[in-house]
This record gives C-alpha cells, sequence and structure tokens, in this order.
C-alpha cells in the first residue's frame, strides 16, 4: 500500500467570490515560515502509526501556494523525507495562480521535486475574472501556459463552466485558446454556489449547462483527452495520481489547516480532519499523537466508518471515475452481505439506463455523469441495510 499526502497552503492574494475553500488574504496570517514550521510540526508529531511509509503523490493546494516562498515548499519536501521513503515515480504536484510563477520560482521548485503544476485558469474572459474578484487578467494566464510549456512541465489547467452570460461560444473560446496551450490534464467545473449567492445571476438555464458539459466532453475528446473522472480529462495518461487516490480508496494524510485524511488503519477506516481556525490549528500541532495520527483529535475530528459508511464511500468515490465499482472488490473488502446488497442496487440502476456493466464493473452510463448526486443517493446504505457478520 502507498500514501498519498496533501497539504494546505491557505494564503490568498484575494478572496474570490465563488471560493469557499478555507483561504485567507495575506494579511490576515501568519508569516509563511510560522505556518510551514507548524506543517512541520504535525509531521514529526503525528507521524506515527502510518503504517506505509511509501509515499505515492504529495500535492501542495490552497489557497495559493504559488504566493509563499519557493524554499518554504522545499523545506517540507524535505522534511518528509525524513519520515517518508519517496517512491521513484512520486508525483509533486502544486497549485499555481496566474501571474504568480516566474522562470526563477518554476526552476525552484521543479529543483526540490515539484513535477506537476496545477493552474486555476478558471476563464480567459477578463470581464469574468473581474466579476470573480480575482486579481489576474487572462495576459497573466497566457503569460504562466507559455512559462510552462516553454519548459516542457508538466501542467493542468482548471476551468470553469455556467458562469454568469457565458453561452456555448464564450466557452468554446475558452476551450480553444486553452488547447492551443497543450495542457497534458484538464479539471472541467461547473461553477458550484449556493442558492442565494450574488453570483446566482445571469446563469445560463439548465438545458444549456447540460450542453456545456456535453460540450467539454466532446472537444475534449475529440482532442484526444480520456475522460476518466466526472470533472477530469487527461491526455497521454497523464492522470492525477494524487486525485486517483482520494477516487479508489487508497490512503491520503491531510496536512494543513482544514486538511481531510482518509487512512485504513489496524483493520478500521477512518476519516479525520483539522479545524479551520489558525489559532486551533497552531495549538493542536504541538501535541504528540500516539499511537496513531489522530489520537491527539478530540472526537468531533475524526470519525472511525461503520460498514455502511465504508460500503457508501466505496461507490460513491469509485462511480465518479470511468473505471467504476468493482463488485468482486466489495466481496473482498465488505463481505458477501455487502457485495449482495450493492449488486441488487446496481442492477436496478441499470434498468434505468443509468448504470452500464462491462463484466465485474459498473460505472455511470454517460448522461447519469450530469446527475451523479441522485445517483450517489440511491448508493446510500444504511445501518440496517448492513450490520457486521
Ligand atoms: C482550491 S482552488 C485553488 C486554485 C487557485 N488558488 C486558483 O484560484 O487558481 C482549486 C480549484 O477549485 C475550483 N473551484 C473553486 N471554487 C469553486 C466553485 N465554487 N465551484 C466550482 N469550482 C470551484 C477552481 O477551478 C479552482 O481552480
Ligand atoms: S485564489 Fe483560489 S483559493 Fe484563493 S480565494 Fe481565489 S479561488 Fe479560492
Amino acid at each position: 500500500m502507498s500514501l498519498s499526502c496533501y497539504i494546505h497552503i491557505p494564503y490568498c492574494i484575494q478572496k474570490c467570490l465563488y471560493c469557499d475553500f478555507t483561504t485567507f488574504t495575506q494579511d490576515k496570517l501568519p508569516p509563511p515560515e510560522t505556518y510551514t514550521s507548524w506543517i512541520k510540526q504535525e509531521i514529526s508529531n503525528r507521524h506515527h502509526g502510518i503504517k506505509d511509509r511509501n509515499l505515492r503523490s504529495i500535492y501542495f493546494g490552497g489557497g495559493t501556494p504559488s504566493l509563499i516562498p519557493p524554499k518554504e515548499i522545499a523545506s517540507i519536501i524535505d522534511y518528509l523525507k525524513k519520515y517518508f521513503l519517496f517512491h521513484p515515480d512520486i508525483e509533486i504536484s502544486i497549485e499555481v495562480n496566474p501571474g504568480t510563477l516566474t522562470e526563477k520560482t518554476l526552476f525552484l521548485y521543479q529543483s526540490a521535486g515539484v513535477n506537476r503544476f496545477s493552474v486555476g485558469v478558471q476563464t480567459f474572459r477578463d470581464d469574468l475574472l473581474k466579476l470573480f474578484n480575482r486579481e489576474h487578467s487572462s495576459k497573466h494566464t497566457k503569460k504562466t501556459l507559455n512559462l510552462l510549456m516553454k519548459n516542457k512541465a508538466i501542467f493542468s489547467t482548471d476551468l470553469l463552466f455556467a458562469l454568469n452570460n457565458q453561452n456555448t461560444d464564450d466557452l468554446q473560446k475558452d476551450l480553444d485558446l486553452l488547447m492551443s496551450y497543450c495542457p497534458h490534464h484538464i479539471s472541467a467545473y461547473y461553477l458550484t454556489l449556493p442558492a442565494h449567492h450574488i453570483l446566482q445571476k445571469n446563469r445560463p438555464p439548465e438545458n444549456t449547462q447540460l450542453q456545456m458539459f456535453q460540450q467539454i466532453e466532446s472537444c475534449l475528446k475529440a482532442a484526444g483527452f480520456d475522460h476518466y473522472e466526472i470533472s477530469n480529462f487527461a491526455r497521454g495518461g497523464f492522470y492525477s495520481k494524487h486525485n486517483l487516490a482520494y477516487w479508489l480508496d487508497k490512503n491520503y494524510w491531510g496536512l494543513g489547516l482544514s486538511a481531510h485524511s482518509f487512512l485504513k488503519i489496524n483493520g478500521q477506516r477512518v476519516r479525520f480532519w483539522n479545524p479551520k481556525n489558525l489559532n486551533l490549528y497552531s495549538k493542536q500541532v504541538k501535541q504528540k499523537s500516539l499511537p496513531s495520527p489522530f489520537s491527539c483529535l478530540p472526537n468531533e475530528q475524526k470519525e472511525v466508518l461503520a460498514l455502511h459508511e465504508a460500503v457508501t464511500d466505496f461507490c460513491h468515490t469509485a462511480l465518479r471515475t470511468r473505471w467504476g465499482i468493482q463488485t468482486e472488490k466489495l466481496n473482498t473488502l465488505f463481505g458477501n452481505r455487502a457485495y449482495q446488497l450493492v449488486l441488487q442496487k446496481l442492477k436496478s440502476l441499470q434498468a434505468k439506463e443509468w448504470i452500464q456493466n462491462a463484466g465485474n464493473r459498473w460505472r455511470l452510463s454517460f448522461s447519469s455523469w450530469l446527475i451523479s448526486n441522485h445517483i450517489f443517493r440511491e448508493l446510500t446504505f444504511l445501518k440496517e441495510e448492513l450490520y457486521q457478520q
């Protein structure tokens, strides 16, 4: 088994209107050296009990990790080396905001071992970037993408769709421009907002949103991309190894403010998470955690999954991917009762043409990618349905 590590860097230049991640403008945070020293305390105090010492991926997400000095990113990578073995093909990714990367910082990241860059393009429309309160313009985005291309770096790009006053022609322009930079990977996210959010005004109607999803899928497929997860496309096999860990039932350890973890440990499946409050986080990381990384955490920050929750999680994450649910695995991991129950549910969903079946693999049919939340609800199991045998 291998381990993936997520590191949350909460620093941002601005607060974007649509963003719900735990992030702050720099003036509301301690100096980056202080924050990264907390991450190191978290590593040294909480690594006990993690059996998997082989790191498969590290992901610096945010926030804007490209905003703090590259030496801080390098120092965390080096610190992890004290406690973990790095897999020869380790993927080390960093999220980069347009306009925050230079020739020099790119070199410093690469020297530290970073080998994958994820650029928050969102859209090339300057009026929308402004509306969202983003500091950069499309000029900065193009510059950043050119820099990565010129240096033959492996990079992914985030694109948002179903935006205010956006039509399918606008989206096509974004897609065409994005394609001209030949990214290895694209994450295309439907802009998700609470019901009464200020940005809900003037969004395209539902049927156009649907059309947009189909437009993205057919455009990227024609360009040689593999649609391997609801929102993710890769060409040339450049899947995100880190994100695959989330979807393929692997262990991941989240470090930093608000970061979430999932570990299979001593026969249990445990989710645990850090607080969103900076003071509380800085206090908690000082405690030594024995015998496991979550021993020191209060009960409201951890959860041992019961069988029905573990089966539900397994189905939801696997169904997000093009490989779908492998029912044989359910049998091995959760026993025959879980296997039979899920199989029965999958067959009923297949009868509605929401799920397709090939051998022992069950996956969402194309039209269901758009209503996946509804299908996930159908595959949410109750304690009464599943009990320990
Ligand atoms: C954690 S954010 C950090 C990215 C980076 N700081 C930036 O803004 O470019 C990662 C990605 O989540 C996506 N995202 C953020 N808020 C979203 C929302 N409300 N709906 C859909 N996607 C969102 C954006 O595409 C963003 O690039
Ligand atoms: S820069 Fe990125 S992480 Fe920061 S507020 Fe904007 S979307 Fe969120």
